[in-house]
């Protein structure tokens, strides 16, 4: 869900529904604001469906103007997507206003408890229980922020929530506990937000909340409190990036805008980490000793941040020789995996945020393990309980399905395993052909863009109806396949599987009937000419038995040409470097297919691109 909270000396519903709108990526099955107007009343619109539809109905019946407000955009967990269910949720007599992200563990148990107190709920809402808390605290003391600290005490599981109250107009509350929650300082204004989205367009001077952490802003203060009341240093930063950079700037949809992007989002992640030829990540200083000490490397992440990972085990363990496993966050947490001291987890997230991700990598450091997190986001949450982190410089992604990110997570991975490689003494002799090679990369994705995008989407258009679609891939090209998959998944809702080429015959083959479009991403014969003409022989299998074949190959390999309906040539990279251009027609495929058929390429159906619950 996406939060933002604002007081200050300007009309808080504009700034609201805007920081709303940027933030609606992360969720947006319902929405609502509240807003405490200048006769001291509290005001709240709230409802069902994307922001536009509250924004439409504000727009026919505006709330009273006022200059505090607290907004929220909802990606449903208890409760279905409804009016009622959305948030904010008021108690005290409609005269206090609370919002969350989250899931509150023990609500059924709070809710007991205040239902045998008379206390009637209008939702089904683990929110509702919160904010019926804080009405009935608040009415014994009086004091907000000691009512809201008794509260957030007795919550178990993970929440940001933010509260207001009629009595006290100029003040917003919040408190974060595994949930994002960010300060943005303002003149004579403040702010909160789930991440700086919220309200970059009006400060990028912000404040890093840290776990279990109370905030307290008025228009001009800003108090950071521990849990026990005790006064506590906010850390501050500057956002990188600004509004303009999460815009869509002409462009049809934040995708399409993105998927241009990819040549620049590995250009600066690449920027600054080659020196004299060599890779050298200056955050990762001092942790010579920790790298050449490691002898094992769980990397752990989520949907496309996972794929990401699989082609990372592929470079690190040809280049810093050490074993490497992949494993989904939330199969990692809950098992008993032999970890310590000697064990690095790298972490891969976007956001930063991703509840699965970041209990996988608590649990992790519990264990003793070491933890490093590849991050697009500066201040998130994971980077932040890591020990060390190596950011993407993608800049905002904003569409749900990832593009850019993915393409600049390879990028820091390929880094990482240089880097790592370096310092273990075990890269190979011709390594420094692969350094060369990942500056050389931004102006053949550029160059990708250029070549293929009409064909691809021509293409994609041309499959509109297409029911199925299957993605075949061997060694790097395996985890592409299966982001080739979940892409379409996510944005066409076509039914799509990846599958590593060799297992094919192993069952998958069973699927192949006349007609069913099979991509196949096809390794260089410069890299490994085996493994290329396992690959080629997979084509035959399935061409003969009529399927149609898209082979994603490189400039000049004509061994698939006799076999495959249609190429699609990528440029010569090296062998861990080809996956990155390998998946750009596929994002484009994705897209444009999901556009043929009409379809909200930005926000599709039940996603949400943070999920902040696990
Ligand atoms: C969600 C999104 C996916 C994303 C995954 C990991 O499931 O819908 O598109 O790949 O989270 O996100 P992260 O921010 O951790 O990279």
């Amino acid at each position: 869900c996406g939060i933002v909270g604002y007081v200050g000396s300007r009309p808080s519903q504009d700034i609201l529904l805007s920081g709303l709108a940027r933030l609606e990526y992360r969720g947006y099955d319902s929405a609502g604001i509240a807003v405490i107007d200048g006769d001291g009343d509290l005001g709240m619109r709230k409802k069902a469906g994307k922001l536009a539809v509250l924004r439409d109905d504000l727009d026919a019946h505006p709330l009273a103007a006022g200059t505090t407000g607290i907004g929220h955009t909802r990606w449903a967990t208890h409760g279905g997507p409804t009016d009622v269910n959305a948030h904010p949720h008021l108690a005290d007599d409609d005269k206090l206003a609370l919002i969350h992200n989250g899931i509150i563990e023990n609500f059924a148990a709070l809710r007991a408890e205040l239902e045998a107190e008379g206390v009637t709920f209008r939702s089904e809402t683990d929110t509702e229980v919160a904010a019926a808390l804080l009405g009935r605290e608040y009415r014994r003391t009086g004091d907000l922020e000691g009512a809201f600290r008794a509260v957030v005490n007795r919550l178990e599981g993970a929440f940001t929530l933010l509260a207001m109250h009629e009595d006290h107009p100029g003040v917003v509350v919040g408190a974060r506990r595994n949930s994002p929650l960010v300060i943005g300082l303002g003149k004579g204004e403040n702010f909160l937000g789930s991440d700086v989205a919220a309200f970059v367009e009006h400060t990028r001077n912000a404040l890093a909340i840290g776990q279990d952490q109370m905030v307290t802003i008025t228009p001009d203060a800003v108090t950071v409190t521990d849990f026990e009341g005790n006064a506590v240093e906010a850390e501050p930063f500057e956002v990188s990036w600004d509004a303009a950079a999460a815009e869509k700037g002409g462009w049809p949809s934040f995708m399409a805008k993105e998927v241009s992007e990819e040549p620049e989002a590995v250009a600066n992640t690449v920027r600054g980490r080659v020196q004299d030829g060599a890779v050298v990540i200056p955050e990762l200083d001092g942790l010579d000793e920790l790298f050449r000490d490691i002898d094992r490397v769980i990397i752990t992440a989520c949907g496309t941040a996972f794929y990401a990972g699989m082609v990372g085990k592929y470079a690190l363990e040809a280049w810093a020789r050490v074993p490497v496993d992949v494993e989904l966050a939330h199969e990692f947490r809950y098992r008993d995996p032999v970890i310590g001291a000697r064990t690095l987890i790298v972490s891969i997230s976007q956001s930063g945020e991703t509840m699965d991700t970041l209990m996988a990598v608590k649990y992790a450091a519990e264990q003793g393990a070491r933890t490093l997190s590849i991050c697009n986001t500066q201040g998130a949450t994971i980077p932040r309980e890591s020990d060390a982190v190596v950011y993407t410089h993608a800049g905002p992604e904003v569409a749900v399905a990832s593009t850019k990110a993915f393409v600049a997570q390879i990028t820091a991975l390929l880094l990482l395993g240089l880097h790592v490689g370096r310092v273990r003494e075990t890269l190979p002799a011709d390594a420094s052909d692969d350094v060369t090679g990942l500056e050389a990369l931004p102006e053949k994705i550029a160059q990708l863009l250029d070549e293929e995008q009409e064909h691809v989407e021509q293409l994609a258009s041309w499959m509109a109806d297409t029911r199925s679609v299957l993605f075949l891939g061997r060694n790097v090209g395996y985890p592409i396949a299966m982001e080739g998959a979940l892409k379409l998944k996510e944005i066409s809702y076509i039914h799509a599987e990846g599958f590593a080429a060799g297992e094919l015959k192993h069952g998958p083959i069973a699927l192949i009937e006349p007609g069913q479009p099979v991509f196949v991403i096809v390794p260089s014969p410069r890299h490994s000419a085996l493994v290329h003409s396992k690959v080629v022989s997979n084509i035959q299998e399935i061409r003969a038995r009529g399927a149609r074949v898209i082979a994603v190959a490189e400039e000049g390999d004509a061994a698939v040409l006799p076999f495959a309906d249609e190429v699609i040539r990528i440029p010569l990279a090296g062998p861990f470097l080809e996956p990155v251009l390998a998946v750009v027609p596929l994002h484009l495929f994705a897209m444009g297919l999901a556009n043929a058929k009409g379809l909200d390429v930005d926000q599709p159906r039940n996603l949400a691109k943070s999920v902040t619950v696990e």
